[in-house]
């Protein structure tokens, strides 16, 4: 029996319904700035306290092109009292949040490949923060679908997705199952310092699933997998040290390291060339040239990153439509970035054009998968 080969079936995305701009992000942060000014006067002016310095919109804009980003509780996060989001805790009988956005994701995904729940082997939620330990939200989606089989979760950072599709297609390329179905749900808001400036604009809320299949079984229209690799090589210049073993150390709850912090200009300059050689050198192993490369679905986490990347990848400056970015609209929304970019980018290609979904992040992590659509 030949080696069964793996498709993408389908995508699917979930959008919250409430969006908060530039100008409102940092309307709040600046009046929470000017609050902690007025209360710490005495001490700043004694020099024992550091004033706070302002956002700005201008900045933002020009540093990473985000203008707006999705979230799952707005006024909360605008309120300078507050600046966090406030989701409530769900009793154990009912679904949880992570869970009931990728479902949303999922059954979209499951709709438009024409895709019985029944059908599907597995399910894989593949993000970057996972909100409890056990039982894993993989497992809560399967069973809220009605899948049989199993299911897993599996946590790399903004790489989630991509390796969560290349094991997907190697379950396909070993038998195991014929129907995958990744999940990634981020909920980042709940993990952003929205006090911090250097960071408080970079992430949004959503969920994207997509639908890996044996070709033997998927929808005249899908995507074929022509390669997969992963990367990954450690750093601590994206760091988050939230965790179960925090409540040993009860002193450090609460402290700006148990939240996403970076080292911004050092994450640039040394993920820009990783990434880039990386696609280059999958590229050639795949025997494909740059100008065959039809469309860069990238990570989404900073305009300027994107650009210079896909620069390097096909030897010229990209077009909006050979390295089309989300990040306008929906910011950083970790692994689930380069997904959105794919599915709301993808219908417009004809049969036979071949693409890059390929994302990168904390860890370091990095994943490249090539893709040819079919129909
Ligand atoms: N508003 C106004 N000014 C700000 C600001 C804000 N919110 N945040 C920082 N600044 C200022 C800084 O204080 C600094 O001022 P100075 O030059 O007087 O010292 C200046 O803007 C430049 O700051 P810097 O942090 O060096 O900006 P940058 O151009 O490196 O952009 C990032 C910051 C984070 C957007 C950029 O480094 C980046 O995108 N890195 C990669 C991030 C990434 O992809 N991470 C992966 C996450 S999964």
């Amino acid at each position: 029996m030949s080696t069964p080969i793996p498709v993408i079936s389908a995508t699917g995305l979930f959008t919250p319904a409430d969006s908060i701009s530039n100008e409102e992000l940092v309307e709040s942060f600046n009046a929470h700035v000017a609050r902690f000014n007025a209360e710490h006067a005495a001490a700043i002016e004694a020099g024992t306290v550091l004033a706070l310095s302002p956002s700005s919109v201008e900045f933002i804009e020009k540093a990473s092109g985000i203008k707006a980003r999705y979230v799952l509780s707005k006024a909360p996060i605008l309120d300078p009292a507050i600046m966090a989001p406030r989701i409530p805790e769900r009793p154990d009988t009912e679904l949880s949040v992570l869970a009931e956005i990728a479902v949303k994701a999922a059954r979209q995904a499951l709709a438009s490949a024409g895709r019985d729940p029944k059908d599907v082997d597995a399910v894989l939620c593949a993000c970057s923060n996972l909100q409890r330990a056990y039982p894993a939200i993989a497992i809560e989606v399967q069973d809220a679908l009605g899948v049989e089989g199993f299911g897993f979760d599996m946590n790399v950072a903004c790489s989630s997705a991509t390796f969560g599709i290349q094991t997907a297609a190697d379950f396909i390329r070993a038998g195991h199952a014929k129907s995958v179905l990744v999940v990634n749900p981020e909920i980042c808001s709940g993990h952003l310092n929205w006090q911090d400036r250097d960071s408080h604009f970079i992430f949004g809320d959503v969920a994207t699933a997509i639908l890996v299949e044996s070709k033997d079984i998927a929808p005249p229209a899908h995507w074929d997998i022509l390669g997969t690799r992963l990367k990954t090589q450690f750093s601590n210049n994206i760091r988050n040290n939230f965790g179960f073993l925090n409540r040993t150390a009860p002193e450090g709850i609460g402290q700006p390291d148990k939240l996403f912090r970076q080292e911004g200009r050092k994450v640039f300059k040394e993920v820009v060339p990783m990434v880039a050689e990386m696609i280059v050198a999958h590229m050639a192993d795949l025997g494909l040239e740059p100008t065959g490369l039809r469309r860069l679905w990238l990570h989404q986490a900073n305009a300027n990153m994107n650009r210079l990347i896909a620069e390097r990848v096909l030897g010229h400056e990209a077009s909006p439509d050979e390295s089309p970015t989300v990040l306008d609209t929906y910011a950083n929304t970790s692994s689930a970035g380069s997904i959105i970019a794919f599915h709301l980018n993808s219908t417009d290609l004809a049969a036979g054009d071949t693409g890059l979904i390929c994302s990168f992040g904390a860890g370091y992590s990095a994943g490249t998968v090539f893709l040819r659509k079919v129909a």
